[in-house]
């Protein structure tokens, strides 16, 4: 079954303690937390004055992905705010292989994050240092986008790659992921699906988790 993670940056923020709550009651097994800094990505979105709050009363892993250029200046800080696996963007880190070690280091799972344009082959020789891989399949920065039909070949290849250097990759999907493509990309090989409208838009966000548990 595919690891689930409810993306926070669609939950409704006048309210954040009950959409928790709902985290905690559902089948999700992680929270997608995203971090944005105008500049990586054109949008802003938060950090640790809501993240650290959220921390203590959420029962599932902060999966936090960093759209921020040189994210090596925030390390130790997205530790402090609860990271568990923390994803950087290969298109931010000139020095990738050191920044993923700095991760393992402070006790986090260490995890990259492609563009849409970035091809998976530039990750071959990183790949066996790594516990995830997360293939957008949007432009960051913005929830609710079209899902780009290309994230399904760019996952087999993935797959592939991981099936030689590292089986026990987690290849992570995140944008526009709903009911209908969720099997399809569990086929392709993902085991990790990002879901931001598709839950918390949703009438029943705790079935639309579980929902996608089945996929
Ligand atoms: C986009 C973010 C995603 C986003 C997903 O830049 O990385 O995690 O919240 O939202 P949906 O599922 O609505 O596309
Ligand atoms: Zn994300």
């Amino acid at each position: 079954m595919p690891i689930i993670a409810p993306s926070l940056l669609a939950a409704d923020f006048t309210k954040l303690g009950e959409e928790i709550e709902m985290i905690n009651r559902s089948e999700a097994d992680w929270l997608h937390v995203d971090v944005m800094d105008g500049v990586f990505v054109p949008n802003i979105s938060f950090g640790e004055p809501v993240m650290k709050p959220l921390k203590k009363i959420c029962k599932k892993p902060f999966d936090v992905h960093l759209m921020v250029v040189d994210p090596d200046r925030y390390l130790q800080y997205f530790k402090d705010c609860g990271a568990d696996i923390l994803t950087v963007h290969y298109e931010a880190c000139p020095h990738l292989h050191r920044t993923i070690g700095a991760i393992k280091e402070l006790g986090m799972k260490a995890a990259v994050s492609l563009n849409p344009h970035t091809p998976v082959s530039l990750l071959e020789d990183v790949l066996a240092d790594l516990d995830m891989v997360l293939i957008m399949s949007v432009n960051p920065g913005f929830g609710g986008q079209k899902f780009i039909e290309n994230t399904y070949e760019k996952v087999r290849k993935l797959r592939a790659m991981a099936d030689k250097l590292n089986p026990n990759l987690i290849i992570e999907v995140d944008g526009g992921v709903n009911l209908e493509n969720a099997p399809k990309l569990v086929a392709a090989g993902a085991n990790a699906l990002v879901a931001g409208n598709a839950v918390f838009k949703a009438e029943n966000p705790e079935a639309v988790i579980a929902g996608l548990k089945k996929a």
